[in-house]
């Protein structure tokens, strides 16, 4: 059975970019049912329709709750028999209304490695206090903001140098690679929920004394 996505946006698409080329070269078994933007004319709708994948625009200008605009979503997302919603540089808080229409089946991308700098601008956050890493998270949306169960993540290092744009750009490389993995998982029946944790079934190996330093040990 294919998976049927709708992937929510509201800028510039490069992760939805990310998904659609996987599922195209065969990497993930699904079909991106519909993409949904809050804001009209972004990029991530031009992206969409290169690739004959249905478009809507709900303005959450027109909702006069975050409840009221869910349920226009979930309207949407229900019409076109979406399974899994995947929010791919959606800038918007979502309501119980979505996340009870599709329980432990709502995904977010976040540039940062939470539980660190959840909100806003994380990018610059991180460059002003000064990690030594900085990277991306994929987790399943709750009722808090970037607070759900974590899925993967992924860390790039933070450089002497960078800029809040150079950083994003590290960061943005990675998101490209885990968000495809994480809804390639989830397409195989391969994540398990139990509380805050998510496991992966069979478990993927990962080297046990395996780490990173930042700046290089050299001793
Ligand atoms: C990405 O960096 C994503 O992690 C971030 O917005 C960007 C969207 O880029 N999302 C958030 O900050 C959500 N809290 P894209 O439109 O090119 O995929």
């Amino acid at each position: 059975m294919t998976l049927k996505i709708g992937v929510l946006v509201s800028g510039s698409g490069s992760n939805l970019q990310a998904i659609i080329d996987n599922i195209e070269e065969g990497k993930i078994k699904a079909e991106i049912a519909v993409v949904i933007s809050n804001v009209s004319g972004v990029y991530a709708l031009e992206r969409a329709k290169r690739h004959n994948i249905n478009t809507e625009v709900i303005n959450h200008r027109d909702f006069k709750s975050r409840e009221d605009f869910d349920r226009k979503l979930v309207e949407i997302l229900k019409s076109y028999n979406v399974e899994l919603v995947v929010m791919a540089g959606f800038l918007r808080v979502i309501t119980k209304v979505l996340l009870d229409a599709f329980p432990m089946r709502v995904m977010n991308i976040h540039p940062a490695l939470l539980p660190a700098f959840p909100g806003l601008h994380v990018q610059k956050q991180a460059l002003d206090y000064g990690v030594k890493f900085a990277g991306c998270t994929v987790h399943f949306a709750d009722e808090g903001v970037d607070s759900g169960p974590i899925i993967i993540q992924g860390i790039v290092p933070v450089l002497d140098n960078d800029t809040d744009e150079t950083l994003s750009q590290r960061i943005l490389k990675v998101e490209h690679r885990i968000y495809p993995m994480a809804i390639k998982l989830y397409s195989e029946g391969r994540i398990k929920v139990s509380g805050r944790k998510v496991y992966i079934d069979p478990p993927l190996k990962i080297e046990e004394g395996s780490f990173l330093t930042n700046p290089p040990v050299d001793i």
